[in-house]
């Protein structure tokens, strides 16, 4: 196991009703004028926002609202939120819905306490030191954002989106209520589960040897969204598998499973360059990118594939063979997405072929990139392409 710190210092509030308690949260964590920050209206449909202006009010707490923010976050509402928050001296961000929210959140927060374009962090040109304070209240388990350093970003021009990380984003508080998560639709429940898949198979596929803690967290964690996905998306009330989900959605992406260890991203970065291009949910981006990255990688460890296709989708060990064991692991967790609702290729995705070389180039040399990413394996230009043509 490598040398690591872990700082996770987020106040979890968790359970049925808890948006409620949202006054009392931004109080205990220093806030007297927020900014509340929603996307595309789900949470004014649902009332929530209602109880959660109610909540802030009956504590004294004042606040503006600034919704509009749209799946993969973009850079414009940002800039727009930064400014509202100089000109109305705000002191905590309360990010009231899904990932995309809560970065666009992030991104504020960084923003509003630095001089410069706030870009600059997320082109990996500064680093974030100082940001106001963010709490959280989620309606969707997926991208761990709750719990997380965190923040991707789409910046409009060039539609390139990119990720940045910090302590000084990770949420002060995170209200999690399952009960929200209910007025999903079936396909958006779906993409979530698969990002916290990805976000567990991104930390297994490692480098790092005899780190059988963490390996077993993550297939503990992968056995449970493999159990409770099917029972949520057959009953979307389901309150007690959503609630499984939620907290497994958060440990899958605030590190605890990550520590001591390198880590893969690859078939992320590989993704955001479809979710930024196509406007696709990022988990349904996913369920299309892991199986071809999976298949192309595998020889780098076939044994780790071959683990985790025993350990988690019950495949028969082949001894002589683990190449063929590795393979169905691979073929039964696509299968597993593909019955949850989740797309398959290219097309099912509303994906381009005839894209492919821009797609590469933007992932591999766009923003500062040298030509290659790096992850589990380092991957160049050509074999993104191949990756990509996989995925058609
Ligand atoms: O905008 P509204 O109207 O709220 O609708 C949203 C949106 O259309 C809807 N939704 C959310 N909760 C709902 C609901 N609809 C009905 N009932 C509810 N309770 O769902 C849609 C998707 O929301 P979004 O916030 O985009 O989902 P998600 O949480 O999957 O976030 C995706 C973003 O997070 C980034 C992704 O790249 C993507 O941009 N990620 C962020 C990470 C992080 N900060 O740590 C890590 C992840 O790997 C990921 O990259
Ligand atoms: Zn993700």
């Amino acid at each position: 196991m490598d040398n690591f710190t872990f700082y996770s210092p987020t106040y979890f509030v968790f359970g049925k009703d808890t948006e409620n308690a949202a006054g009392e949260y931004v109080k205990k964590f220093g806030g007297s004028k927020v900014l509340i920050h929603y996307g595309g209206g789900s949470v004014v449909r649902s009332g929530l926002l209602d109880r959660v202006k109610k909540s802030l009010e009956k504590e004294g707490i004042s606040y503006k609202e600034l919704g509009g923010v749209k799946p993969n976050p973009r850079s414009g509402l940002v800039y727009e939120g930064i400014k509202l928050c100089k000109e109305e001296k705000i002191d905590f961000v309360l990010a009231v819905g899904g990932g995309s929210t809560i970065d666009s959140s992030k991104a504020i927060a960084a923003g509003t306490l630095y001089d410069g374009d706030f870009w600059d962090f997320y082109q990996g040109k500064e680093r974030i030191k100082e940001a106001l304070p963010v709490g959280t209240i989620l309606t969707i388990a997926a991208a761990g954002s709750e719990g997380s350093p965190d923040s991707v970003i789409t910046k409009e021009e060039g539609m390139f989106k990119r990720g940045v990380g910090s302590d000084a984003l990770r949420p002060k508080f995170s209200i999690l209520n399952p009960a929200l998560t209910q007025t999903l639709p079936a396909y958006q429940t779906a993409a979530g589960v698969t990002d916290i898949m990805a976000h567990l198979y991104e930390r297994y596929l490692t480098n790092t040897k005899d780190v059988e803690v963490t390996d077993r967290m993550i297939e503990a964690l992968l056995l449970t969204m493999k159990h409770e996905a099917p029972r949520v998306i057959e009953d979307p009330n389901n309150y007690e598998a959503r609630a499984n989900i939620m907290w497994a959605g958060m440990m899958a992406h605030n590190n605890s499973c990550g520590v001591g260890r390198s880590q893969d991203w690859n078939s992320h970065n590989i993704e955001h360059e479809l979710s930024a291009v196509y406007d696709c949910a990022h988990g349904a981006g996913l369920a299309v990118t892991m199986p071809a990255v999976f298949s192309y990688v595998m020889n780098h460890d076939v044994m780790r594939f071959a683990k985790v296709a025993t350990r988690v989708w019950g495949c028969q060990m082949d001894f002589d063979h683990p190449e063929v064991t590795a393979k169905e692991g691979i073929k039964a967790f696509q299968n597993f997405l593909i019955s949850i609702g989740m797309p398959k290729n290219f097309e099912e995705l509303g994906a381009k072929e005839e894209d492919i070389p821009k797609l590469v180039e933007v992932l591999c040399r766009g923003d500062g990139r040298n030509g290659t990413i790096s992850g589990f394996v380092t991957l160049n230009e050509d074999d993104c392409t191949k990756i990509y043509k996989m995925m058609v």
